[in-house]
């Protein structure tokens, strides 16, 4: 939450890894991106949807430019698990690169990273669950995103699905940053309107959890402020017409900002109350995270009103002036005005989870690394209660 310049007189860090290379057309450029950090050998991991939309060849393109070697590993979904990373390992480890790229949304970008670790350092990824837990230096690599949403361009996290449990693993460290991230808003113009509305409603949950996180500092928040004012000014009018570029363009940046501010201020509850619904009930993330993020904001009124006042005045046509609601109420309804533009069941019921057993979720939910980041606390019993609101 925003406070006073007393806060600077406590220690903080900002980091800030990746180069952005923005603008259309700049695909282009991957060659000779990838040449500048030395590359030889390129291993370009997109998942079979972006092969199809012809991005990856595009990319595979410029690096043949660049008279680079390159080999392709799309054998992953859309949450890559531990054995999707398991198979691009051993599939990197016979093609030898000294440069890998994720080459479309999410899933392709943390299977890059999780393929990174695996490859650079040994072991499990379970090894890797957490953040600083490399062994040893990673190969550089570069992000080519081709949806606006999951901010992995520009933090070092993959997430990885423990493909015996289902639960969701954030491995993190900053050497598995990308060095590069180009945001080409072309890429983007293909996305089915419904990965645009799961990975736009993901992006405003970053830059609202972010910029509330106990983990916030007056270096983050700048960030996640304005990840807010592009998301909520813009994902409304690409939810309206895919082909508006300008709100696309708009909407990748902010979902590039929400990401950095993730890698410097982390998340809060919404992540993970959303995680166990993932995991056992198969909600799409940016779905789950959608549904239970108004509850999560309307519990947090009480500690962060003045963040939220701040927040709801970008809010298009912001109705306070008219009714007066609290800020939280503003947003929470907003949040769940995405939900229904987007053609998104609103409540767990509506989503199909009708007899939720709910004490199970939100036991595994307290034990979400994330919710300890949220501005207010979160136990079970909290947790328990924020499903409750969300039936
Ligand atoms: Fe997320």
């Amino acid at each position: 939450m925003p406070s006073g310049p007393d806060e600077l007189t406590t220690a903080f860090e900002f980091r800030a890894a990746t180069r952005l290379v923005v603008g259309p057309g700049t695909v282009a450029r991957l060659g000779e991106l990838a040449r500048s950090l030395g590359a030889t050998r390129v291993l370009v991991a997109s998942d079979p949807g972006v092969v199809r939309a012809g991005h990856t060849a595009a990319g595979l393109a410029a690096l043949a430019r660049a008279g680079l070697a390159t080999g392709v590993f799309d054998r992953f979904g859309e949450n890559p698990t531990t054995e999707h990373v398991e198979a691009g390992t051993a599939y990197a480890r016979e093609f030898a690169p000294d440069l890998i790229v994720g080459l479309g949304g999410g899933s392709s970008m943390d299977c890059a990273k999780g393929i990174n670790f695996l490859l650079s350092c040994g072991g499990r990824m379970q090894d890797y669950r957490g953040r600083g837990t490399a062994t040893g230096p990673m190969l550089p690599s570069i992000a080519v995103p081709t949806t606006a949403g999951t901010g992995s361009e520009t933090q070092s996290f993959a997430l990885i699905t423990d493909a015996a449990s289902g639960m969701k693993m954030a491995c993190g460290d900053p050497r598995a940053a990308f060095r590069v991230a180009i945001l080409d808003v072309e890429l983007t113009l293909t996305q089915p309107p419904r990965v645009a509305v799961l990975t736009g409603i993901d992006a405003v949950s970053h830059a609202l959890e972010s910029h509330v996180s106990r983990a916030a500092t007056p270096a983050s928040r700048p960030f996640s402020r304005e990840a807010w004012r592009l998301l909520a000014g813009n994902l409304p009018r690409v939810f309206a017409d895919g082909g508006d570029a300008a709100a696309r363009a708009a909407v990748q940046l902010g979902a590039a900002w929400a990401g950095l501010a993730i890698e410097n201020a982390m998340l809060g509850a919404a992540h993970a109350l959303a995680n166990p619904l993932t995991a056992r009930h198969h909600v799409v993330h940016g779905h789950a995270v959608g549904l239970m993020l108004p509850h999560v904001v309307r519990f947090n009124a009480g500690v962060c009103g003045a963040a939220y006042e701040e927040l709801a005045a970008d809010l298009p046509g912001d109705p306070a002036g008219a009714g007066g609601a609290p800020a939280a109420a503003r947003i929470a309804d907003w949040v769940t005005g995405l939900l229904v533009q987007g053609r998104l069941p609103t409540t767990l019921s509506a989503a199909g989870i009708t007899a939720p057993d709910v004490a199970a979720l939100a036991a595994a939910a307290a034990g979400q690394w994330t919710g300890g980041f949220n501005p207010r606390p979160v136990d079970a019993s909290a947790l328990a209660g924020l499903y409750e609101a969300a039936r």
